[in-house]
């Protein structure tokens, strides 16, 4: 199962970073290679509520924070948004790796996958610095929120 789910955000990471090569991008916005694996040692990966609290809950919240950020429109801090998309990645990455308290496994996987995906397409739509393309992929992630949660909360 896990090295399934591995092998499909591998696949998405690698699909990106070929098509993100064509752009030019300074060092630090670039995504670290990391993988599940490396970031998900024994102890260390935080709790479903913890993910929420961090990357969901009203006055943190990164897709509000890259909301507001967009909404600056002439003067867009690019850097923290790709920053921030680049948290809701990991957010969703440690997502995937937890067990929801309810629901289907098979569903909390086709779900955080879609969001991993989501935030990784985000991301790349930050680095070419396209405001299109983030409220996109926003709205797509802020969309998920009350349908996995009537799945598995
Ligand atoms: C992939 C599934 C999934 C997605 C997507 C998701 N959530 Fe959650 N969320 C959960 C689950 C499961 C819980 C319950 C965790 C628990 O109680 O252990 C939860 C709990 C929460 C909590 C309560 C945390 C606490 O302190 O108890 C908040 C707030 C929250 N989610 C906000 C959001 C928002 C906002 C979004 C969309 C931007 C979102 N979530 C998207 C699965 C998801």
């Amino acid at each position: 199962m896990r090295s399934r789910l591995v092998a499909v955000v591998g696949t998405l990471l690698i699909a990106v970073a070929a098509w993100q090569s064509r752009t030019p991008v300074t060092a630090e916005e670039r995504i670290q290679p990391d993988t599940v694996e490396r970031e998900a040692k024994p102890g260390q990966l935080p709790t479903i509520k913890e993910i929420m609290q961090e990357s969901h809950k009203c006055r943190t919240s990164y897709l509000n924070l890259i909301r507001e950020e967009l909404a600056h429109e002439t003067e867009i801090q690019w850097p923290e948004v790709v920053e921030k998309s680049r948290s809701l990645i990991h957010a969703g990455k440690m997502l995937a790796l937890n067990d929801p308290p309810r629901g289907a496994r098979s569903s909390w996987e086709k779900r955080t996958t879609l969001y991993v995906a989501n935030a990784v397409l985000m991301h790349d739509a930050a680095e070419r610095r396209s405001v299109e393309d983030v409220n996109y992929h926003l709205k797509k992630l802020r969309l998920m929120c009350v349908s996995c949660h009537g799945e598995h909360r």
